[in-house]
């Protein structure tokens, strides 16, 4: 990871806009293009998926914003009128699909398998389909009021739907980085009971903070978290879990090994291996399957990337477990965030959410704090 100048973006298309980056958020997802996706990754590519600034110049199919307009751009780059998108599904766009990799939708900075799109860790950056995508927010209230729209809100909103709990039910969210720290902000703000496992200190106190139940799972004794969770669930398991670990969780260092050693071929041998056999680190997943309820719903937010994970067949169906997942579909849910955000009051503390507001020329040093969970690290934003 490196910060180098590069020549400032122009308008391709009609439905292009330019924006001067004001704030662009840090996310685990990089966090897998620095680690194990970074096979996929070239020299120049710009990486960042969560940026937010002012309109500079606007392509000649914009109508809905001005130059000077203050935006907040999705993570997904979807055109907002084919079928997919028309059904609520932006991270499928057909327009943007990537047929080459079998992928969906493309994303900002997310390397070739998703486009190879001009990512939003810059000072300027081309937005494609901002006709659809760029989100219009008011002036006035500091970036951080707006910037999670991008992804972190969404994300976790959609976790949350996705899991379906009950009314009046219990949630468990399998780790408490920015996802499912702000999922669990979501759940609690709908009046839902909420558990959070993760193993840093710091994110557990923070989620403890705002009344969710926090469990280390580096300390429950011989107990498993399933039964430490069945416990205190009336012996039953929560209703739903939403995992927002992913493919990196710790725990199973045999894979860990496997990922690190194929991190390490060349990139020509590295790539079909890791999309035809490649494995993730299912110590979360198996986790959320082991502790759902009967009859529960197991919602994944944390990405995974493996093609050939074996998975615990006979107990997903014998308990009978129901399971969704998927990148954000973004624009489905600004609106009614926007809403939320617009109060007076901060409902979900956005404004406090980030530990770290750092200029762009720091940005080598993030990666490496916020990957090793170093200095209270949960959410960085880069100040371009
Ligand atoms: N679906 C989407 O659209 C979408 C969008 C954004 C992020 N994500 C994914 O969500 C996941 C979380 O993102 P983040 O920004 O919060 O990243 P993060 O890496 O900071 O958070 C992961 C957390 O999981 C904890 N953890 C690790 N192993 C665990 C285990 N076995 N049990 C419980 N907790 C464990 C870690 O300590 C960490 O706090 C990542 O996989 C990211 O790629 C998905
Ligand atoms: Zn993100
Ligand atoms: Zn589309």
């Amino acid at each position: 990871m490196r910060v180098q100048n590069v020549p400032d973006p122009t308008i391709q298309d009609p439905t292009d806009i330019v924006i001067r980056v004001t704030s662009t958020g840090l996310c685990g997802s990089d966090l897998h293009l620095y680690e194990v996706l970074a096979p996929f990754m070239e020299p120049g590519d710009i990486v960042g998926h969560e940026p937010m600034g002012v309109v500079e110049e606007v392509g000649s199919a914009i109508s809905h914003l001005d130059v000077g307009d203050r935006v907040v751009i999705p993570f997904n780059v979807s055109c907002g009128h084919c079928w997919m998108c028309t059904n609520r599904l932006q991270s499928q766009c057909e327009t943007t699909q990537n047929h080459e990799w079998g992928t969906g939708a493309s994303l900002l900075g997310y390397s070739k398998l998703y486009g190879q799109v001009p990512g939003g860790q810059a000072e300027y950056l081309r937005v494609p389909h901002a006709d659809f995508g760029a989100v219009k927010v008011p002036n006035g209230p500091p970036d951080d009021r707006y910037l999670f729209l991008s992804d972190v809100l969404p994300t976790a909103w959609q976790g949350v739907e996705y899991a379906d709990v009950p009314e009046g039910g219990t949630l468990l969210v399998l780790g408490a980085g920015p996802i499912g720290d702000m999922a669990s902000r979501v759940a609690l703000h709908r009046g839902l009971r909420v558990l959070v496992a993760d193993l840093v200190p710091e994110r557990l106190q923070r989620v403890a903070g705002r009344g969710a139940e926090a469990i280390d799972i580096t300390d429950l004794g011989d107990a498993s978290l399933a039964e430490v969770v069945r416990d205190r669930t009336d012996g039953r398991g929560p209703d739903s879990v939403l995992e927002a670990v992913g493919m990196e969780a710790h725990g199973s260092g045999g894979i860990k090994a496997v990922q690190k050693l194929v991190g390490l071929l060349p990139d020509k041998l590295a790539e079909p291996l890791m999309l035809k056999a490649g494995t993730d680190r299912l110590e979360a997943l198996l986790s959320a399957f082991d502790c759902v309820r009967r009859g529960g719903t197991v919602s994944i937010s944390g990405v995974y990337g493996g093609a050939a994970d074996p998975l615990p067949m006979f107990q997903m169906f014998d308990k009978q477990v129901q399971v969704r997942m998927g990148q954000a579909n973004v624009r489905t849910w600004t609106d009614d965030i926007l809403q939320l955000l617009n109060r007076d009051e901060d409902v979900l503390g956005v404004e406090t959410f980030a530990t770290h507001h750092v200029s762009l020329d720091e940005a080598p040093d993030a990666y490496e704090t916020f990957q090793k969970k170093q200095d209270g690290a949960v959410k960085i934003v880069f100040r371009p």
